[in-house]
């Protein structure tokens, strides 16, 4: 491929970028909304504070915000809109759909469809149950693990970032103000990868732990036969794995990371990708288990997962959609071969400027994260900061690598000619100080006690 680096595309720099209406917007979505956005990782803490704070619009792989700049968008609504802002398709799906009624005193039909859909895809469950946010049906499947097991505790990754928004989880982080001790005394943890820490804690608690929760696969690859080997600890010792596929579902297969990996879990979650931005998730599992939130058993019955949104008529079309559209125009594999061009591109720039070890871009094709380091190799906050300051400056906006089926090979053309002047100025910000380049303060992480 010709390097994209003599291609100089649209120049695109500071100068052109005003951003005085997100700058009025800002306190007042402050006065009125704690954190000034709904979704913590979406907030000011967690981007430069030169750049836009509100988004008008989108469409595919592109955002306009407030006033009136264009970016190439990654990540794209905290990974959920896989297909593309404004998907056509998946919009008439959903319009049609409200148009027949959005919820009714009695399930639609569309929910028996979404859930033979949904199953046909996801080989090895035999029940779903659908809900609006992923923290709710991973909650649930913890609600279920505790039932069918008789058991309290739960195992979680602790090397993986998030589960849920719910006690059980939030409370083993630092920002857990107001959550009970005694709830986060429930929550063990034990180490990715690492067989041995799961069987410590199986020994410490013994017929204690209800379920297994983990990502089959975040960002550090599975070493083979792991995974296998987690299901049948969890089988010897009575526990039900749990595989949060939020992020892996749709993306490292149609199937999910447990198809990818051929490990079927007990009990699995998705969300984000598979209403392309419209709210939905799913519980799926064993039917020994699911039959649990059911009628037709003769145990203490398990609230699963009724709420009055939860079925949502459009967002189900909005589901059927992308399924369909997954499944005809093999969206996994474009999402791969997106992401390896990236890749390629961004390796280049960081052995061209000699950030080996300051800057790296690592994870699957479909789900490319960036790491950044100062100059002593310490994971650096500032130089975060600074390297999506100066990709925002022209014209992208990444908080990760993360594409999707709307990145066509022109938007990655161009952030890959971004991310390279990005990191001659990571370069020089490492030779000459950080203090030179970045402008205001660093991004924190979400998850801290203290302001
Ligand atoms: C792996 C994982 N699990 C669960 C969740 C929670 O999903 P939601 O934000 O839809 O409640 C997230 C959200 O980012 C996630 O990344």
């Amino acid at each position: 491929m010709a390097s994209v680096h003599k291609t100089r595309l649209t120049p695109r720099t500071s100068d052109a970028r005003d951003f005085s209406q997100s700058r009025i917007l800002r306190p007042k979505a402050h006065a009125l909304i704690p954190g000034g956005a709904h979704t913590y990782s979406k907030g000011d803490d967690q981007y430069p504070e030169q750049g836009p704070a509100f988004i008008a619009r989108g469409k595919g792989c592109h955002v306009w915000d407030i006033d009136g700049n264009e970016f190439i968008e990654y990540g794209m609504g905290l990974r959920a809109v896989t297909l593309g802002h404004a998907f056509e398709p998946v919009v008439q799906a959903a319009y049609k759909q409200m148009q027949l009624g959005a919820n009714f005193t009695r399930p639609a039909k569309i929910e028996v469809d979404a859930a033979e859909a949904f199953l046909n895809i996801i080989e090895g469950a035999d029940m779903v149950k659908f809900a609006k946010n992923g923290s709710d049906v991973t909650t649930a499947a913890v609600k279920l693990a505790r039932a069918y097991t008789g058991r309290n505790l739960i195992a979680i990754c602790g090397d993986q970032p998030f589960f849920s928004t719910d006690d059980w989880f939030i409370g083993t982080t630092e920002m857990n103000a107001g959550i009970p001790q005694s709830v986060v005394e429930l929550t063990l943890k034990f180490r990715y990868n690492d067989l041995a820490s799961l069987g410590e804690l199986f020994d410490q608690y013994p017929g204690q732990i209800a379920g297994v929760v983990m990502e089959a696969e975040a960002t550090t690859p599975a070493i083979p036969g792991y995974l296998k080997q987690v299901k049948e600890l969890c089988e010897q010792r009575g526990a039900v794995l749990i595989f949060d596929e939020m992020i892996t579902g749709f993306r490292w297969h149609l199937g999910g990371a447990q198809k990818f990996h051929g490990v079927v879990p007990h009990l699995s979650t998705f969300g984000k990708a598979m209403g392309n931005g419209f709210a939905i998730s799913a519980l799926a599992g064993e039917r020994q288990i699911m039959r649990l939130g059911g009628l037709d058993h003769d145990q203490p019955r398990v609230f699963l997962l009724s709420t009055t949104h939860g079925a949502e008529t459009h967002a189900l079309a909005a589901a059927l959609e992308t399924i369909r559209i997954f499944r005809e125009q093999s969206v996994v594999e474009y999402l791969w071969r997106q992401g390896e061009q990236l890749q390629a591109l961004v390796q280049r720039s960081i052995a061209e400027n000699r950030l080996e070890g300051f800057f790296e871009v690592f994870g699957r094709p479909c789900n490319l994260v960036f790491g950044t380091r100062d100059q002593n190799h310490e994971r650096s906050q500032p130089f975060r900061t600074m390297f999506m300051q100066e990709l925002i400056r022209r014209g992208v906006i990444a908080p990760s690598f993360v594409v999707s089926f709307s990145h066509g090979d022109l938007d990655i053309q161009r952030t890959g000619e971004a991310v390279h002047e990005a990191l001659v100025i990571y370069r020089k910000a490492l030779d000459e100080g950080i203090e030179k380049y970045l402008e205001g303060r660093p991004v924190r992480p979400v998850n801290r006690r203290f302001n």
